[in-house]
């Protein structure tokens, strides 16, 4: 179909959402009613939506929020509710609108783009790749150490009362989000079920821990029920120890606790036992949509020196093809046109360096960097795999 005829734009204030609605319903297996009210609580001006002659083809949704790598909020926009009308599906409308997205996002100043991935090609064309995958963990509860530490109860309607403790906890965990209010306002209501927030607090009265959950009953009274955790986090490792006491204390009536994450989860990190268990639920992918402000925005670590060269190939921004050069020094990142000696790479493959998902090495094997190992050794030490996971979906 290419772009004849097609055209990229917001949702017009005030006009009717019925189009929108239907495309979201039929795309995601929901009533129209529901599709309507989750345009009208994210905010129509979330979405845009791709006219052909005056026909809405397909819709998505941008998210703007930030993404922690190296200690630092790097600008991310998501990317979420991408869903093309049955009747013009297959003849690409959905790469053409995911084109002018990204590139409406490199004009809005976004550093990287994310997005959760049901079917990569589409978002590998335009230079998305795999940057995480998204486990549910389940530990059974009897695994947890005890402990005595006071939680409170927090009210509903509070939740911005975790948010310094969310951010300390976030910041070290790479591939975290840097939540927007679309992200928050999902921690204490998760698609319809509203969960309990518990916090802990230092001598100062400061957060220290905190956890937002649901009990799910089973329909067999005989059997346990299921913990499951939509959010937690700590700034402390005497806080991460409560915490898991807090969970622990259910014991008594639930079997397991599951909440998301990845295999480098502290909390899994601080058990005494192996017997847990991932479930693989998601993938996530990225795309870096400039090269200055995701590799300048980033940490790194501090006494880390170093200098890569690359020629990037990038298959949206050809403007921001060419060569390269990353320094590194005192934590942070210094990039420059130039440097002919580096490895190429693809757009794709620079999106799963940022993400810290494979080594340069693995995506030379993949075919996705070209390179001697001297060129490909020196991407692997300014892009370091860092385990990185994201608990959070949008
Ligand atoms: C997925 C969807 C958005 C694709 O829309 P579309 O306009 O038909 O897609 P395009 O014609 O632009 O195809 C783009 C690429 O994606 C691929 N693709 C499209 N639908 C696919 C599917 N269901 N499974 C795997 N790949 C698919 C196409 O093959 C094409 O890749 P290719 O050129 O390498 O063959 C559409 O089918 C839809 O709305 N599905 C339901 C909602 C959904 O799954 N949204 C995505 C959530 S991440």
């Amino acid at each position: 179909m290419g772009d004849v005829g097609l055209r990229y734009e917001t949702l017009p204030l005030g006009s009717d959402l019925d189009a929108e609605a239907k495309i979201l319903a039929i795309a995601f297996g929901m009533s129209p009613e529901k599709a309507r009210e989750w345009i009208e609580r994210s905010g129509r001006t979330l979405f845009r939506r791709v006219m052909a002659g005056d026909r809405v083809a397909s819709v998505l949704m941008l998210i703007p929020m930030g993404i922690y790598y190296g200690g630092r909020s790097v600008p991310l926009t998501g990317v979420a509710g991408v869903a093309v009308d049955p009747g013009f599906r297959g003849r690409g409308v959905a790469r053409w609108m995911m084109h002018e997205a990204v590139r409406e996002m490199g004009r809005e100043g976004a550093a990287l783009s994310g997005l959760y991935s049901a079917m990569h090609p589409l978002y590998r064309s335009v230079g998305f790749e795999q940057a995480g995958c998204r486990f549910r963990i389940s530990v059974p509860l009897h695994l947890l150490p005890g402990g005595s530490r006071q939680f409170e109860e927090l009210p509903t309607g509070a939740v911005e009362q975790v948010k310094n403790c969310y951010q300390a906890w976030a910041s070290r965990c790479d591939g975290h989000l840097d939540r927007g209010p679309y992200v928050w306002a999902r921690i204490e209501n998760w698609r319809g079920t509203p969960m309990r927030g518990f916090v802990t607090r230092d001598d100062r009265g400061e957060i220290e821990a905190y956890v937002y959950l649901h009990q799910a009953g089973s329909a067999d009274p005989c059997q346990p029920q299921v913990l499951e955790v939509t959010d937690l986090g700590a700034r402390t490792p005497g806080g991460m120890r409560a915490l898991m006491a807090f969970l622990g204390g259910f014991s008594s009536i639930a079997g397991r606790v599951t909440f998301f994450g990845g295999p480098s989860h502290p909390l899994l990190g601080m058990l005494d036992d192996r017997r847990y268990a991932m479930d693989l639920t998601d993938h996530w992918m990225l795309r870096v949509i400039d090269v200055r402000r995701a590799l300048e925005g980033r940490g790194y670590a501090r006494g880390l020196r170093g200098a890569a060269s690359f020629e990037l190939v990038d298959q949206v921004f050809e403007e921001q093809s060419g060569h390269w050069r990353l320094e590194l020094e005192g934590g942070g990142g210094h990039v420059s046109r130039g440097g002919h000696d580096g490895a190429r790479l693809t757009d794709r493959a620079l999106a799963a360096l940022c993400g810290g998902h494979l080594s340069a090495r693995q995506l030379r094997l993949m075919g996705l960097i070209e390179g001697d190992d001297a060129q490909v050794d020196a991407l692997d030490v300014v892009f370091p795999a860092s385990g990185s996971s994201m608990p959070d979906m949008f």
